[in-house]
C-alpha cells in the first residue's frame, strides 16, 4: 500500500511527522538536523535523517522478526517511513551494559566500566523540565502508564538490549547504552516507537573503543557524519 503524505502533525528536533490518509499511520521524516543537551547545542550532521532512517528501520524489522512490537510498517524513502500512529508514552527509557555519559557524571565514576547486568531508568519526557529522572512510583503518580505498561515497557527494553547487543557484537561494535521510546496504539497495544539510531545509543568500537554515535556532536569530537556513516556501512552491508 502506497502511503501519502498529508498535513504536518508535528515538527520535533530530529524528525517531522505527517498525517495519512489512513488514520491509524503516520509518516515520519528525519532531519540532519542535531541538538543536544536540551536543544541548548545545536547543528546538522549531514546525512545523519538517512542514515538513521534506514538503521531504525533495518533494527525494528529484525526486533519485530524477535517478537518485540514496534510501530513500523513500510520504508517509504531515504528519510520517510509509514509508521503506526501511537501516544508516546512520556518516559524515556534507557538501559545500559556499560558506564558513560550522565551515569558516569551522576554517580562519580570513570566511563567504560562494564556491569554484570544491565541497569533500567526512566526519564520523564519533558523539554521544560529537561528530562528529569523519574521512578516508577513517580510515573504511577503522575499517571504517566499503568503498572501493567511500565513493567511490559521495561520486560521489552531489556529484550531489545539482548537482541541490539547481539546485532552491535556482530559488527564489531560495543553496545554502551541507549534510550528507547514506547507508544501506545488506538487499540492500546504497547509498542517500541521512535528510533534506534546513532543518536539514540552509544556505540563503540569494541578494538580501538572509538566513539560512533553523537557523543562526536555533544562533546566536539569531529567526525560524526563519518562516525553514522561507518556504523551504517558495518550494519547494512551493501544493501
Ligand atoms: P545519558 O548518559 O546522557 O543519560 O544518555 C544515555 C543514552 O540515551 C545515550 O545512549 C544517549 C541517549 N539519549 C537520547 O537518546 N536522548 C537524550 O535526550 C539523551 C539525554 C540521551
Ligand atoms: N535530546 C537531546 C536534545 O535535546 C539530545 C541528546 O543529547 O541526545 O538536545
Amino acid at each position: 500500500m502506497a502511503y501519502e503524505k498529508k498535513e504536518q502533525l508535528y515538527e520535533g528536533k530530529a524528525k517531522k511527522v505527517y498525517a495519512t490518509d489512513d488514520p491509524n499511520v503516520v509518516i515520519v521524516s528525519y532531519k540532519d538536523d542535531a541538538t543536544a543537551f536540551n536543544g541548548q547545542k545545536k547543528g546538522t550532521i549531514t546525512g545523519k535523517g538517512a542514515i538513521n532512517n534506514r538503521m531504525t528501520n533495518n533494527l525494528m524489522r529484525r526486533l519485530e522478526a524477535a517478537g518485540i512490537p514496534t510501530h513500523y510498517v513500510e520504508e517509504l524513502s531515504d528519510r520517510e517511513t509509514a509508521v503506526k500512529k501511537v501516544s508516546i508514552v512520556p518516559l524515556e527509557v534507557i538501559i545500559r551494559n556499560i558506564s558513560a555519559g550522565s551515569f558516569a557524571k551522576r554517580y562519580g565514576v570513570e566511563e567504560g566500566i562494564v556491569f554484570d547486568e544491565p541497569t533500567i531508568e526512566f526519564s520523564y519526557k519533558n523539554d521544560d523540565l529537561g528530562d528529569p529522572l523519574i521512578n516508577d512510583y513517580h510515573a504511577l503518580a503522575l499517571k504517566l502508564a499503568t503498572q501493567g505498561e511500565i513493567d511490559l515497557i521495561k520486560k521489552y527494553a531489556f529484550a531489545v538490549n539482548d537482541h541490539l547487543k547481539d546485532y552491535m557484537k556482530a559488527i564489531g561494535i560495543d553496545l554502551v547504552d541507549f534510550k528507547l521510546e514506547f507508544g501506545k496504539t488506538a487499540d492500546g497495544q504497547i509498542v517500541l516507537a521512535d528510533e534506534i539510531s546513532p543518536d539514540t545509543c552509544r556505540l563503540w568500537d569494541e578494538k580501538t573503543h572509538e566513539k560512533l554515535d553523537k557523543d562526536r556532536f555533544r562533546r566536539d569530537l569531529g567526525g560524526a557524519e563519518e562516525a553514522y556513516e561507518e556504523v551504517m556501512r558495518r550494519l547494512m552491508g551493501d544493501q
